[in-house]
């Protein structure tokens, strides 16, 4: 017969923390959420340390190097989706690795014989008006003037006048080279009062544009993730097929650190993935596996040599995974007993291994709870689909705006490596949904409330650090009837555009 276990599982809304303890020094600007990612022995440090517990999820609908850099650039990591070609995930790798904050491609771009008429449509277009005149028209051809909504008059021109007669020339602009930092380029801008500064190589071919405009935005991000060269730090998927020629190619892009893409992370297949990783990198390459959902799963990837492990299975948001196939845990449960077999593998080996909570979360205190549970930090998808970087479409349906969110188990993402056993090629079934979700506007906007909200819930709990966290907090079980009594309840809501009667 079946090992039945007692307790039924549970997830994240079934539980509320209890106050501790505030001191005076607890205040939200006091809070470090620096934490591990990788494998460390004890009084040792982690390769990695991640600036904010935050990890965007392995899928197409999200993890792309837009999203990536945004994140990385607020302290957390996104891995780029490997349901797509190797060539195409090194591409995105690679952007992360060589974007440079404040330095942009320019996107609008034409020849000195184009004419004014071609510069009006091509700024209704872009709506951008600064304009890089290249010999070939293209962003990184050999620079020959800038044109600007100030070099002629909307109201009072002659359309067809060439570019060339009206663009500031290249002979009288203010440029520089490759290896300025942004804080010279901002420098220049300012004492030659310049609204954009050109960049270019040594044949003075265009590299980028500075803009004026842009300094404050790129100089306000102390938490930035980066190496030690000062790039951003980015994760990238693997599978248990294609290993052998997808990581090396990762590498050579500049991967940071990897992870297996697997929705059920407990088996063999992940024990060669990761026997390979091993013996060809050793430590130079960190990688992450999973998912598990219990002590058992936990030990086997941990003796195989995981950095971290990965732990969830049907809690996604976008999960139909235990309909389909009864296999799963609720997400608390799962990480709870994780957790306990982490610190279990610490105290006999000295070694810590840093667990990460993926999926299910829905409030921002689910994510203060994951971590309290154990999770050093936790990874999302839909968290992240709905923000201006993610790659997903935008629209506009009754009214609202929305973005596209699909899972990777269903038909549209066809994610077969991260779904099927051993070398099947196909999905006889769907484990994820296509789906819209709220648009809500930029990540930096969104997360930082959420960070705001973490910090004040662990002073709330007397920590202020994850660790803290861990060590003090008091985490209770709720009722159903409690978690009702937790939203507004027996009174009215006022709707927002009632104007009053006087
Ligand atoms: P969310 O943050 O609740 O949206 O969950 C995201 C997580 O769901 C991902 O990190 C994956 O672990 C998991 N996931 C992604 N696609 C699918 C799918 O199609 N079926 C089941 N789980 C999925």
């Amino acid at each position: 017969m079946a090992l039945i276990l007692r307790e039924s599982s549970r997830t994240f809304s079934e539980y509320l923390l209890l106050p501790n303890l505030t001191t005076r020094t607890c205040s939200p600007n006091n809070v470090d959420l620096r934490t591990p990612i990788s494998r460390f022995k004890k009084g040792a440090e982690p390769a990695i340390t991640l600036n904010i517990p935050f990890s965007s999820a392995i899928m197409q609908s999200v993890s792309d190097h837009n999203l990536a850099i945004s994140l990385a650039r607020c302290g957390g990591i996104s891995f780029i989706y490997q349901s797509q070609s190797i060539e195409n995930q090194v591409k995105m790798v690679s952007k992360v690795k060589n974007f440079k904050a404040g330095f942009v491609r320019s996107d609008s771009n034409l020849k000195p014989d184009n004419t004014l008429k071609d510069v009006r449509i091509l700024t209704g277009k872009t709506e951008h008006t600064t304009i890089a005149i290249t010999e070939d028209g293209t962003a990184r051809g050999k620079l020959s003037g800038i044109l600007t909504s100030r070099d002629f008059r909307l109201d009072n021109c002659d359309w067809d006048t060439s570019v060339s007669k009206v663009m500031t020339l290249f002979k009288d602009l203010i440029y520089a080279r490759d290896n300025i930092t942004l804080q010279e380029a901002n420098e220049l801008i300012w004492k030659h009062k310049l609204n954009s500064l050109p960049i270019l190589d040594k044949n003075d071919n265009l590299l980028y544009l500075v803009f004026r405009k842009d300094f404050n935005e790129h100089m306000q991000n102390p938490n930035e993730l980066i190496d030690a060269e000062k790039r951003l730090i980015v994760g990238a998927g693997i599978n248990t097929r294609d290993f052998k020629d997808r990581v090396p190619a990762l590498v050579e892009a500049g991967a940071d650190i990897i992870c297996i893409d697997s929705s059920d992370g407990f088996s063999e297949w992940q024990k060669d993935t990761i026997n390979f990783i091993k013996k060809n990198y050793r430590d130079n390459l960190l990688v992450g596996a999973g998912n598990v959902v219990d002590k058992e799963g936990f030990d086997y990837l941990a003796k195989a040599g995981a950095d971290f492990i990965k732990i969830g299975i049907g809690g996604g948001s976008i999960c139909i995974t235990r309909e389909q196939k009864g296999l799963g845990r609720g997400q608390a449960s799962s990480v709870i007993d994780v957790a306990n077999a982490r610190n279990e593998h610490y105290k006999k080996t000295g070694e810590y291994i840093p667990i990460c909570s993926d999926g299910g979360i829905v409030h921002d205190y689910h994510i203060v709870l994951a971590l309290a549970m154990g999770a050093d930090f936790v990874m999302m998808g839909r968290y992240f689909a709905r923000f201006d970087e993610s790659p997903s479409k935008r629209l506009r349906i009754q009214g609202s705006y929305v973005k596209e969110y699909w899972g990777e188990g269903s038909e549209r993402a066809l994610n077969i490596s991260r779904y099927s056993f051993g070398s099947e090629d196909r999905l006889s079934f769907e484990e994820g949904v296509d789906v819209y979700i709220p648009y809500a506007g930029k990540l930096k906007d969104n997360l930082s409330l959420t960070l705001s909200k973490m910090k004040s819930t662990m002073c709330n709990c007397g920590a202020l650090s994850i660790k803290e966290l861990q060590e003090k907090a008091r985490i209770t079980p709720v009722s159903y009837t409690t978690i009702r009594e937790g939203a507004a309840h027996d009174v009215t809501l006022k709707e927002k555009d009632i104007t009053p009667v006087s």
